[in-house]
């Protein structure tokens, strides 16, 4: 019997592309979309409603779940969302709603199914974070720091779930093509200081977004995290991700110079 998995923010990028192709693979997939309604006809798995940022929503998650499945094996917290801006001009309002999605949406989620995974006494739990969760980059601050928090929060976790036998990972990307990018909110500066940075800064986002590969990576790092019977904590994805790691951890002012210089670079 193949595994039951269900994948959050499966309407788009990511979620979708990972929950088609474990569908392909025969897994029992069920995904979630804050509108299922608009998705549901071009989907061949089931979506059920979530909305990360409604408590309700999340809290009925569970039995709705369990009326459609007998046991879950996998979670993937996938479903985010990206905030752009510099740190000082990104009103904090915008910040606490980054966190109250992509942290607290994600760990309250996670908690609603921790009772069933540890009543089956098995299950593996695998986060969306973000190599912005690792490393620090200039026009993300607030989505950044909500990765960080995530790979703080699950590395504790998985130390108290480990006497459950549930895996906790964390999927650690660079930047992929999907709709992160437009669906994501900008906070739009006015301070005079940043002008010129803002805009180099500005158009190196766009251009980084315009050069991201394809997301395939992403959906195979997945799936191997998925199949694996002891997967590791974290799993860093993208060309060129452990040669940033490296620099970060043993180079620090070489990894920050060869970004701002690209930055720099920029028109
Ligand atoms: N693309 C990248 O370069 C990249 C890199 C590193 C990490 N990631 C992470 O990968 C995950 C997927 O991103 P993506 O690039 O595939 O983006 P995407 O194409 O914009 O997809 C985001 C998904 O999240 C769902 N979602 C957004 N806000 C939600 C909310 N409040 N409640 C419930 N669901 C919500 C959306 O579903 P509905 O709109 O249907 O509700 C959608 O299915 C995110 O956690 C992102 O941070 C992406």
């Amino acid at each position: 019997m193949k595994h039951t998995i269900l994948v959050t923010g499966a309407s788009s990028g990511i979620g979708l592309l990972v929950a088609n192709k474990l569908h392909q693979e025969g897994y029992q997939v069920i995904g979630t979309s804050r509108s299922p309604e608009k998705h549901q006809a071009k989907l061949p798995f089931k979506l059920l409603a979530v909305d990360l940022n409604d408590d309700r929503s999340i809290a009925s998650l569970g039995k709705q779940l369990f009326s459609e499945i007998k046991t879950l094996d996998v979670l993937i917290n996938n479903a985010g969302y990206l905030v752009n801006g510099l740190a000082e001009e990104t009103p904090v309002e915008l910040g606490k709603q980054q966190f109250e999605t992509n942290f607290w949406g994600t760990i309250k989620l996670t908690n609603e199914l921790l009772p069933y995974f540890r009543r089956q006494k098995h299950g593996k739990i695998i986060t969306l974070g973000s190599l912005l969760g690792l490393v620090g980059l200039p026009y993300v601050a607030y989505y950044a720091a909500s990765k960080h928090a995530l790979e703080g929060y699950f590395k504790s976790l998985r130390f108290e779930l480990n006497q459950f036998n549930i895996k906790v990972v964390m999927l650690e990307p660079m930047s992929f093509k999907t709709s992160i990018g437009e669906s994501g909110t900008v906070a739009e500066g006015n301070i005079r200081d940043y002008d010129l940075f803002r805009k180099k800064i500005t158009s190196y986002t766009k251009s980084t977004f315009d050069k991201a590969p394809e997301p395939a990576p992403v959906v195979a790092a997945l799936l191997k995290a998925v199949k694996e019977k002891n997967p590791t904590f974290s799993y860093p994805v993208g060309k060129g991700s452990s040669i940033i790691l490296l620099l970060q951890h043993f180079a620090y002012k070489i990894f920050e110079k060869s970004i701002l210089k690209s930055i720099n670079a920029s028109k």
